[in-house]
């Protein structure tokens, strides 16, 4: 596996091909898949397999996973096939829910929104048609998250959440979805990994930490003592990973599970790694 992820990363014409065809192959394990990158969304990959693994070191056998911003359901049709390979391959079932407004963005409600660059109606769902796309078992929740973040525990008594993918673009709806890390924490994984879309970008966007999402999780850290919303920095030496700045993890150091130890063997096989290196 090692040779072979090492062929992958190379840039030769060679390795480039055969990883496009790799990608194509829909067979492989999801383990598979995160270590070669092959997954069609790579991030969503990612986040939803560990949050497993970590599921499972803790003994739990079932995480919600949920998405903020569905649009046309790309995302979540994906998150539907991944949940599959991991039910396979480890065993713990998933819960999806997707949050999203059947009308697309509202009206920005100020610079923070980058009105320069969203705008009222963009993203519509056609619930219809993305009935159609996804299984009788994911569960969309349409209406703004500021208040469909309260009554979802209710409606819906979700598995432990254990990854939230965040893709509401604006800045407002952002921080308003982080209303979802407020209820008792047997409703939660004591760490969630999340991904956030709007935050890497491109010259048009100019997205910062004063605007948008980043905005967003830097309020939230600011507001909270005990709860942190912080960069995957194991990723970031992985230049392979175009994504790698698009990964959070949110701590509540006061969740009940929090300090669980979850080591077993692990720092083994990361020194056994680390000597294979040298
Ligand atoms: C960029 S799209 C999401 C695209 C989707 N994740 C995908 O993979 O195709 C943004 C979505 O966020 C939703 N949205 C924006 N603000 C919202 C809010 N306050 N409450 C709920 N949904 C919101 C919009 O309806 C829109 O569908």
């Amino acid at each position: 596996m090692k040779i072979i992820e090492k062929f992958l990363t190379q840039k030769s014409f060679i390795s480039q091909v055969l990883l496009k065809f790799l990608k194509k192959w829909k067979y492989f394990k999801i383990s598979t898949e995160v270590k070669l990158n092959l997954n069609t969304k790579p991030p969503y990959a990612y986040c939803m397999y560990h949050s497993a693994l970590l599921a499972k070191k803790l003994n739990i056998k079932k995480i919600s996973v949920l998405e903020f911003g569905v649009a046309g359901g790309n995302g979540i049709v994906q998150i539907e096939k991944i949940a599959e390979k991991i039910i396979n391959e480890l065993g713990i079932q998933i819960e999806i829910y997707g949050f999203t407004l059947k009308d697309g963005l509202q009206n920005p409600v100020d610079f923070r929104d980058l009105p320069y660059w969203w705008n009222f109606g963009l993203y519509p769902t056609l619930t219809d048609d993305l009935d159609t796309k996804i299984k009788k078992t994911t569960k969309i929740i349409y209406g703004d998250v500021k208040d469909t973040t309260k009554t979802f525990f209710k409606q819906y008594n979700p598995a432990p959440i254990g990854v939230i993918f965040n893709d509401l673009d604006y800045f407002s709806s952002t921080l308003n979805s982080f209303e979802i890390f407020n209820n008792e924490d047997h409703f939660y994984l004591p760490r969630i990994f999340c991904y956030f879309d709007d935050i890497v970008g491109t010259e048009k966007e100019m997205f910062n930490e004063f605007t948008g999402e980043l905005m967003a999780i830097n309020k939230f850290n600011e507001n909270n003592d005990q709860k942190k919303i912080c960069l995957n920095r194991n990723l970031i030496p992985n230049s392979r990973e175009n994504w790698r700045y698009q990964i959070y993890y949110y701590h509540n150091f006061n969740h009940k599970n929090y300090n669980d130890y979850i080591g077993d063997g692990a720092q083994k096989e990361i020194e056994d790694e680390l000597k294979l290196k040298d």
